[in-house]
Parts: C-alpha cells; structure tokens; sequence
C-alpha cells in the first residue's frame, strides 16, 4: 500500500467511545440506566481513551447512569455532553462532578443549511452563542472539546472562523464531524491541514473526528483525518449510532493493528476484549449484527469455499488477515456447505476423533453434497449424523 504524507509518527491514537451517547440515538436502541453502566464498564475494560456516557439533560434516570459511571470508572475519562445551552451545561457538569478527569463536550451546527432551517440564526449570533457557552463551561471544567456539527458541509471560510473564536475562548479539543457521513476521504483528510494552517491558535489545540456511516466511507474517512493529524478518533461498538451510524471502534481498531504500519499510530485497545465487548452491545440494544460485518459479523472468519479452506487448512495466512482469536473470536473458522471439499470434510470429522478411510470418506462426501444441495450449512451436529450412517468409522 502507498503512504501518504503521514502528519504522525507513531502516535498513541485516543479512542472516544460515544456508544451510550450517539449509539443510544440509534433508533430502538435505548437504554436503562443499570445496562448502561455493565456498557461502561466493559469499555473501560476494552481500554477506550475517554466515554461519553450520555447527554444529561434529556432525563433523571440518563443524569444518574452518568454519575454513576463517572463516580465508579476512575480510570477513564468522561466526557459531558451538551448543547451551546446553559441549562445543558449545567447538567453535563454536576453529572460528571465526581469524574477522576473530564472534559466537557460543546457542539453547535455550522453549516448554512442548519443555520437556517434548525437553529434560524445568523453566523455572528451562532458565534457569540458558542463562545459565550465555551466561557461559561470553562468556569467549571478545564478541558472543553468543541464540535462544529455538520463541519463538512459547512462553507470553510465560517467553519474556519467558528474554529478560531472557539480556541479564543479556550477549546482545548477541535472534533470536526462529518455529521451526516457525506465527506470522501480525499477532501476529508485534507480539511485537518487546511484548519490547522488557517485557523489562528491552529496549532495549539488537539483535533478529533466523529464521522457517521450514511456511505459506507465513516472508518475510511477517520483514517484519512489520522494521515492528516488527527490524534482522536470518536467511534462506537458495532457502528451503532444515529441512521447508518458511527465509525466502528473494532473496525478502526482493526485496521490501525493491521495496517498500523502504514499509518505509523497505534491505540491503546486491548483488542481481545473486542468480541465480548461487540455481543455485550448487540444483546443490550437489541441490535443484531450484519452476518458479513467486518470484525465482529458471524461469516467474519469463516470460510465454506473448498478453495480457501483448503489453502487455511495448509497456512492461515492463505485467506486470514487477522487472528480472530486475538479479538477473542471463537476460532471456527470453516463453515461447511455446499462448497466445502474432501479435505475439510475429513479435517472436520477429525477433530471429533473419527478417522475416515478413502471409502468411507468417498461416501460421506457423496451424501454431503446431497443434504447440502436443501441444507444452507451443514453443522457439526448433521455432520456427525452423516458420519454415523457410515458403518467402518471408528472414534477415538
Ligand atoms: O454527528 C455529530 O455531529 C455529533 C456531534 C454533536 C459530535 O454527534
Ligand atoms: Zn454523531
């Protein structure tokens, strides 16, 4: 793979979990105040930078789940979330009171179009709003991260200037969000680069990007922001979040570890946790998973072409470029179907303690591929039953 020009060398990339904030605004995926504190936990065990527990104006039993999170999750960060609202500010920071390290989350729209359809207020009054909110929040908390919402379809010339007054008024973190994932990667990345030279106080500031999934481009859009600076990356578990959702933290942890070469950053996630971590999130939101999601999907590992289980049978690197059990993947990673060859057949049954001879296998196979032309899969159960009806087999 070429590299671009890479802004980082070898930086520590912070991991900004927002799965109880944006992911919880996924529609049908609310919850209780007790499972978001089991989520919390699990994320601290994950080992993400800082979470966002929640927005804690929008009701008691939200206020208390983040209070509870901040007062029992010691070792991460918390982050409080609000709009440029002193009501919502008063909330975010009496919630997050008793955090160990806290920043305070502020966002307001930028581009025209929110301008005058959902906020119906001129620049000048969006920016005395925002720097007003900015002040006022930094009386209680030091560190206050700024989100520009809809940053890339904002014109840059306003972005630019809201950017600026923010800094001025003492945003120590500039999160730029493709709100509406319309961002490409190429035009994307370069924004970064763009602020930070034009932007007063440009240099002086942490920048983070929070990209969303309408195209399918969140995690690709995140990495271009890496190649340009970036050293904060907000995701979710599974991609959950508003419409298509969040960038994915599995797949863009995946694809630091993977091609972290490339990028020359790395994150602090312990990556075998990943797995319980995504079954914990889909259980709780009753949210299923895609069977072919990268990561974490069912068919992510697994193989029912003949082709290719043979060639993993032989060196997993043949069709493997991860280890799923590093994730903490059960390792089972050959689906047999209609697809599946000879060689898979007996390497299955082999690890059930039967060992086939040629005819017994020659015939096992024939009756295979016959329950597998009505079957979608064969499981090990069918497998097994298969086995049975052939008479000379012996288990071990
Ligand atoms: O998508 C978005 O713009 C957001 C911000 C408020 C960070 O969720
Ligand atoms: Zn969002």
């Amino acid at each position: 793979m070429t590299t671009a020009t890479n802004a980082n060398n070898n930086k520590r990339i912070r991991i900004f979990d927002t799965t109880l904030r944006d992911g919880e605004q996924a529609p049908g995926a609310s919850m209780k105040p007790e499972q978001k504190i089991i989520i919390a936990r699990q994320l601290a065990r994950l080992g993400v930078d800082t979470i966002e527990p929640g927005f804690a104006i929008s009701s008691p039993g939200e206020f208390a789940a983040i209070q509870q999170i901040s007062r029992e999750l010691q070792e991460v960060e918390i982050a409080g979330f609000a709009r440029c609202v002193r009501a919502d500010i008063d909330a975010a920071v009496a919630a997050t009171q008793d955090a160990a390290r806290r920043r305070l989350h502020l966002f307001i729209s930028s581009s025209q179009i929110h301008l005058d359809f959902q906020l119906r207020k001129s620049q000048d009054e969006v920016i005395n709003m925002m720097k007003d909110m900015i002040s006022y929040g930094k009386q209680s908390v030091d560190e206050i991260e700024f989100s520009p919402m809809d940053a890339s379809r904002a014109s840059e010339e306003f972005l630019f200037r809201m950017i600026e007054a923010a800094i001025e008024a003492g945003a120590t973190i500039i999160n730029v969000p493709d709100t509406m994932g319309y961002a490409l990667p190429e035009e994307f990345g370069p924004l970064f680069t763009r602020i930070r030279k034009n932007v007063r106080g440009g240099d002086k500031v942490v920048y983070s990007t929070h990209c969303h999934n309408d195209l399918g481009l969140a995690v690709a859009n995140s990495l271009a922001a890496i190649r340009h600076g970036v050293t904060q990356v907000e995701v979710s578990v599974n991609g959950v979040g508003e419409r298509a959702g969040n960038c994915s933290l599995e797949e863009l942890v995946m694809a630091i570890e993977t091609r972290g070469g490339s990028f020359g950053v790395e994150t602090g996630i312990r990556s075998e946790h990943i797995y319980e971590t995504s079954r914990l999130v889909s259980r709780t939101m009753h949210f299923p998973i895609a069977f072919n999601k990268p990561i974490v999907g069912r068919n992510a590992f697994q193989h029912e072409s003949g082709i290719h289980q043979d060639g993993l049978l032989k060196n997993r690197n043949t069709y493997e470029i991860m280890d799923p059990e590093a994730m903490g993947i059960p390792r089972n990673m050959i689906i047999l179907g209609k697809h599946s060859g000879r060689h898979a057949i007996k390497h299955r049954v082999s690890e059930f303690g039967v060992q086939l001879t040629d005819t017994e296998l020659d015939d096992l196979y024939g009756r295979f591929k016959e329950k597998a032309d009505v079957q979608k899969i064969i499981t090990d159960d069918v497998l097994m039953q298969l086995v049975g009806e052939s008479t000379d087999s012996v288990v071990e």
